[in-house]
């Protein structure tokens, strides 16, 4: 199946779980429980601590793809605490965040955005570039805020890249919330993000960029946001530490799968 038309459901752990066991264990029950799905690509962005033992574990199956949370755009140096992509990339990981609201609330910026995309194309792997408001308003300045990020993340990106970047569409004050966008927003926020590509590149290539939304997305909001929202995925944060409900929005999206 083309790439393009495949779900992408990421589980973002954050920091999270405290031992290697735990994440042992949760990587365990989510690989288990979403083998076997050809129209929806699975991935878990776990601590890059435990990518080394899950990629073990993971090896010989296709069903759960690696994901890094994080990966600086130099390949080594003096960068302390920081891992980079040829690093990640030799623990089969096969998709990188970059820019999610945490770590930009943390310092990085979209030059530092930029400069990793970059590099993870340049690595062969698949960029999840995160973009979304603080807030929104009466003056739809959050379509504007939205715009500026994904233009400042992609300028000079070459269109054959394209297949191999994705962006998430996570509003800020959705994040661990419970208060998750409406499906409506979320189906207009990507009308709006496709234009804003349609600017930058021929309408067929910038449609080759798959758009995900992420932001308290749980079992019960995966349909509708996935029907009505027309996004190809989810990025997962919370839900993704509870393997049977993340698994139930896998099985949501397999039935909405292309
Ligand atoms: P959440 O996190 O699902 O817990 O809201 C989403 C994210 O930060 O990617």
């Amino acid at each position: 199946m083309k790439k393009s038309h495949q779900k992408l459901i990421i589980g973002n752990w954050k920091m999270n779980p405290t031992t290697q066991s735990a994440a042992k264990r949760l990587f365990g029950e989510i690989k288990k429980g979403v083998t076997r799905l050809d129209n929806v690509v699975v991935g878990i962005a776990p601590p890059s601590v435990y990518l080394s033992d899950l990629a073990r574990i993971r090896s010989g199956s296709k069903a759960v793809a690696l994901c890094a949370q994080n990966a600086h755009w130099e390949k080594t140096g003096a960068h302390t605490g920081e891992i980079s992509i040829p690093m990640v990339k030799d623990l089969d990981v096969q998709y990188v965040i970059i820019g999610h609201s945490e770590r930009r609330a943390k310092g990085v910026t979209d030059e530092a955005v930029h400069k990793t995309l970059q590099a993870v194309l340049k690595s062969g792997l698949t960029a999840i570039v995160c973009v979304g408001e603080r807030r929104r308003d009466a003056h739809g300045n959050h379509f504007s805020f939205v715009e500026a990020q994904v233009r400042a993340a992609l300028s000079g990106i070459p269109k054959a890249k394209l297949a191999h970047v994705v962006i998430a569409y996570e509003p800020i004050w959705a994040i661990g919330t419970e208060a998750t966008a409406i499906p409506a927003d979320v189906h207009e926020m990507k009308l709006f993000i496709q234009k804003v590509l349609s600017r930058l590149y021929d309408r067929s290539y910038a449609y080759k960029v798959r758009i995900l939304y992420g932001g308290s997305v749980h079992a019960k909001n995966a349909e509708s946001l996935l029907v009505e929202g027309t996004v190809k995925g989810f990025l997962i944060g919370g839900a993704s530490l509870k393997p049977q409900e993340f698994i139930e929005i896998v099985k949501t999206a397999k039935k909405h799968g292309a």
